[in-house]
């Protein structure tokens, strides 16, 4: 038996790199799970469905949910991981640009979260997974509003715990490094030589590699399971020991 058997859950982002990794995961663990993403999910994904969502839409937010709670009596899992990356110093970011990701990655959130309660609050021991990155501890440079965003959903995490871990729900944030998804692709891309940056910063970590999305689905499903009953509030970094690590000097 799966280790989320009977259990329903809702992803945002869930048609993106690690959307996508962790509707499979909990599907064959034996969840019931809706991807919701602005574009939808590839065919080949069985057992999951297919929503097209927009986090920063509130209308269509509160009405997905509204929908959702005529078929399915409770939520049990909530992970948010919509999110978007603009690299730039904030010289360079525009207020448009700075609105617009702090609306998908934060504001997102907090609207996703707000109209999901209903249905959670059915649920026994709902799990929220929010994700934060290690940007939101320590900055990349090039990279303030997203940094600024993360820092954001760490802070938010931790007060939805406090304000909701009385009624038995728990509130975690994933913190991942570098993973091999289409918006770390993008980064390469935008940077030059993509080899010689891939290498650069698989010999930058400790492991001397950079995580795949299944890795952060393994943390994820562990944080949906009733194995983490005990786990709230918490940030929890998965980066291949880069943030352990100072930096080495170039001798
Ligand atoms: N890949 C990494 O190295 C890395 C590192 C740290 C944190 N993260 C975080 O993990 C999460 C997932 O990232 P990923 O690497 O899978 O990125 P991705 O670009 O592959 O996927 C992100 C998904 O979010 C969706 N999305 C964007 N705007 C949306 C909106 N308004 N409404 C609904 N969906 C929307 C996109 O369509 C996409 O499918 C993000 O929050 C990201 O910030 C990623």
């Amino acid at each position: 038996m799966g280790a989320l058997e009977g259990k329903t859950a809702f992803v945002t982002g869930g048609a993106g790199g690690i959307g996508a990794a962790i509707c499979a995961r909990f599907s064959a663990e034996g969840a019931e799970v809706i991807a919701a993403d602005l574009s939808e999910l590839p065919a080949s994904h069985d057992g999951v469905r297919s929503l097209r969502y927009d986090v920063t839409d509130e209308v269509g937010v509160s009405g997905a949910f509204a929908e959702l709670g005529r078929s399915w009596e409770k939520l049990d899992i909530l992970v948010n991981a919509a999110g978007i990356e603009i690299e730039k110093t904030i010289e360079d970011t525009s207020l448009e640009e700075w609105n617009r990701i702090f609306a998908v990655n934060v504001t997102g959130m907090f609207l996703t979260c707000k109209h999901a309660l209903p249905l959670l609050r059915k649920s026994r021991g709902a799990s929220i997974i929010n994700f934060g990155s290690y940007d939101g501890f320590i900055a990349d440079p090039g990279l303030a509003a997203y940094c600024a965003t993360k820092g954001a959903v760490h802070a938010l995490t931790r007060a939805m715990a406090c304000d909701y871990g009385p009624e038995g729900m728990r509130v975690n944030a994933v913190c991942p490094g570098y993973v091999d998804t289409p918006m770390l692709q993008s980064f390469f891309q935008d940077s030059g030589d993509i080899d010689t940056l891939q290498q650069a910063v698989r010999d930058v970590h400790p492991l001397r590699t950079y995580g795949t999305p299944e890795d952060v689905a393994n943390l994820v499903n562990w944080l949906a399971s009733d194995e983490a009953r005990y786990a709230s509030g918490q940030l929890w970094v998965l980066d291949g020991g880069l943030s352990a690590q100072v930096q080495q000097m170039k001798l």
